[in-house]
């Protein structure tokens, strides 16, 4: 299950199980940044595991300058592809969160959907921050989207499932070591194939320390992507906002 993230966001399913994250729900999330932020018009906007690059296709189209890389050379092809029919230039390319070396400065870092928590250590797991932290410019944000972890506590589902066309798709759900671990088992006729996702399960307090070790500053937290007050027991997600 080691490095799980390279198999799965491989994988020519891994956009087939989340297609309800679409552009739509992208489109959501970075109206509220916007509205949140005080980003100037053209600014330079970093998006760090970008995936197929639905939030920062949603950016160029607004007139933002977009930087986007993701480990997965599937998604980032897919995101080039986008791109190009959404008549929007972004500049792609493949990088590792914990080894990431840009020169440009940014008026905007943003990591969206739980692109976060997947390594073994706190120091893998936080290396992008402390690396962003100088990518930033001063009075600008850097928006942290993860799961309320307290909710995934309190809500785990241990098995669902779910059908589209001629897919089965089984997810099992369990906490183990402070992570929450994720197997999806998809049938397809006699083809069966299984991924797992295992992220670790971080306190608010936890990452607000530290991100306040470095330096930031924790400016607002939400709760889900319109914009409504994070409630530690309800809310779903746990969307930071720290600012330099
Ligand atoms: C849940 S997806 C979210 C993608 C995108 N932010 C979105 O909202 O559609 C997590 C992303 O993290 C990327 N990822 C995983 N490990 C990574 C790493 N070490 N460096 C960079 N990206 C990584 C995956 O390839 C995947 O695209």
């Amino acid at each position: 299950m080691n490095e799980w993230y390279k198999n799965w966001f491989s994988s020519d399913e891994y956009l087939s199980v989340y297609r309800h994250r679409d552009n739509e729900d992208a489109q959501k999330l970075i109206n509220h940044i916007l509205s949140e932020t005080n980003i100037i018009k053209e600014g330079i906007v970093l998006d760090a595991a970008c995936g197929a690059g639905r939030h920062s296709i949603n950016l160029a189209k607004k007139g933002f300058h977009v930087v986007g890389f993701d480990l997965s050379k599937t998604l980032l092809n897919i995101g080039k592809s986008d791109a190009q029919s959404n008549n929007v230039s972004i500049d792609l390319f493949c990088g590792d969160l914990r080894n990431i070396k840009l020169k440009k400065k940014f008026d905007l870092i943003i990591n969206l959907f739980t692109s976060f928590g997947y390594f073994n250590t706190d120091d893998e797991n936080f290396s992008f921050i402390r690396t962003a932290y100088d990518l930033l410019n001063e009075n600008c944000y850097y928006i942290l989207d993860y799961f309320n972890p307290e909710y995934i506590r309190n809500n785990l589902v241990q098995e669902s499932k779910r059908e589209f066309g001629s897919k089965k798709i089984t997810e099992r759900r369990k906490i183990e070591n402070e992570r929450v671990i994720k197997e999806i088992i998809i049938q397809n006729g006699s083809a069966l194939d299984s991924f797992f996702e295992s992220v670790q399960l971080y306190s608010r307090e936890k990452i607000i320390g530290e991100f306040e070790k470095i330096g930031y500053r924790c400016a607002k937290i939400f709760g889900d992507y319109t914009g409504s007050k994070f409630v530690q027991s309800e809310s779903q997600r746990l969307i930071l906002f720290f600012e330099k």
